[in-house]
């Protein structure tokens, strides 16, 4: 292979090295490049305003990520014993989000496309990026698929990219940390690169990595606790989908005058009949110039909310012990109705899950100075004391809560507040 190297910038690994003409051409592809049009942290930028950074950025960190890990492998171990793993493993990382979407987890919440069915689509279907895939052979496209569909074969490249200790999630723990701020997502990355080790055809950690490890698992939790589960995110992401229910609902009764080409076919049918193209052509753009469309709209509701989004008037969430009551959430609607507002779209709530440490079935294994195998959360006490949590969060418009008269009195009492 003649001579090729492109260094890239970047603020988490200081460079990016792509030293592989193969790679430089998927990087351009254009289904990787409308990468650059989704944000990695959907509407987190609302709550903390850096986190502007795309799902292209993080893609090139989990590829480089992925490169650092396998330089490191076949130094020591000897892996990966040739070129199509290494281009497989690489791949498998720049390309792991691919099927992402606009405002990701909310879009899909309410079309019937899932990321994880688009990302095999595109990989397979898209021809731009299968005739590339097919440079190195016919059967790589599958087996991509086959890795992040966690399908049997290639289990170590498997494990690089789906487990609790995976490149993907190196990247964006400390991309999103940086990049919002928040200090305590940050690890010592390096340290655990070269902490790794293969024995017995398993990815494993030697135990001398023991707190550098514990480092990046708190940092999960708190990056979760803080940052991804951030209860003005979630009432961002509540906006989002009323926004998009209520456009839908009017267009579909022919209600409302404007509907960007690129969004029907979503609204309008079922989601097997959206073709790869059409699933391409909607990012973040589309989104944001509908919402901008949308102000205008004759509805109030959905002219509303658009303008509540665009312009950060964000419902305000409540922190409750459990789900409200079937009564108090009668209380709810009738408070809104009696402020004019449409409860459907006003009223609503979400509990968010707060994932511990899980080892069942992929745990991060470590392994012990005499060579025995041991799993992570039986050798650390700090890893075991983190058990899964639940949230109830309650959105509402500002005014419901903090107004004056007798209604937002009832609000304030229904739900304990001050
Ligand atoms: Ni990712």
């Amino acid at each position: 292979m003649a001579y090729f190297e492109k260094v890239l910038k970047d603020p988490v690994h200081d460079t990016i090295v792509v030293d592989d003409p193969w790679i430089w051409r998927l990087i351009n592809a254009s289904s990787v490049q409308r990468l650059r049009r989704i944000r990695q942290l959907g509407t987190s930028y609302l709550t903390f305003h850096g986190a502007e950074h795309s799902r292209f950025t993080h893609s090139l960190g989990a590829y480089e990520t992925m490169r650092r890990v396998l330089e490191q492998l076949k130094a020591e171990f000897g892996w990966p014993v040739d070129d199509r793993d290494r281009r497989l493993a690489l791949a498998v990382a720049l390309l792991h989000d691919i099927g992402h979407g606009p405002f990701s987890h909310t879009f899909e919440s309410i079309y019937p496309v899932h990321h994880e069915h688009w990302t095999r689509r595109i990989i397979l279907e898209d021809a731009e990026l299968a005739s590339i895939l097919a440079e190195v052979d016919h059967q790589l496209g599958h087996d991509l698929v086959g890795i992040l569909e966690k399908k049997d074969g290639h289990p170590l490249i498997q494990q690089l990219i789906t487990s609790q200790l995976d490149v993907d999630r190196m990247d964006y723990l400390l991309r999103d940390a940086l990049i919002t701020g928040v200090s305590y997502g940050r690890f010592e990355l390096n340290r655990i690169l070269r902490s790794l080790a293969l024995h017995d055809g398993q990815l494993l950690l030697k135990a001398s990595a023991l707190h550098t490890v514990e480092q990046y698992i708190l940092a999960r939790y708190f990056m979760y606790t803080q940052v991804y589960l951030h209860p003005v995110t979630v009432g961002s992401d509540v906006l989002v989908r009323q926004i998009l229910l209520r456009a839908g609902e009017l267009w579909r009764e022919g209600r409302l005058a404007d509907m960007p080409l690129e969004l029907r076919v979503f609204v309008d049918e079922e989601g097997p009949s959206v073709s790869v193209a059409d699933y391409l052509a909607v990012d973040e753009s589309t989104l944001l110039y509908a919402f901008r469309i949308w102000t205008r709209a004759g509805d109030k509701v959905l002219s509303d909310l658009a303008q509540r989004f665009l312009n950060r008037r964000l419902f305000a969430p409540i922190v409750l012990p459990a789900e409200p009551s079937q009564e108090q959430w009668a209380h709810l609607r009738t408070a809104a109705r009696a402020l004019g507002l449409h409860p459907d779209y006003y009223v609503s709530g979400r509990e968010s899950a707060i994932a511990g440490y899980v080892y069942l079935g992929q745990g991060i294994s470590i392994l012990r100075p005499d060579g025995s195998v041991s799993e992570l959360s039986r050798e650390s006490r700090i890893v075991r004391s983190l058990v899964p949590d639940t949230e109830y969060r309650l959105f509402l418009p500002k005014e419901m809560i903090e107004g004056e008269g007798p209604v937002c009195e009832r609000v304030r009492s229904v739900l304990k507040l001050p």
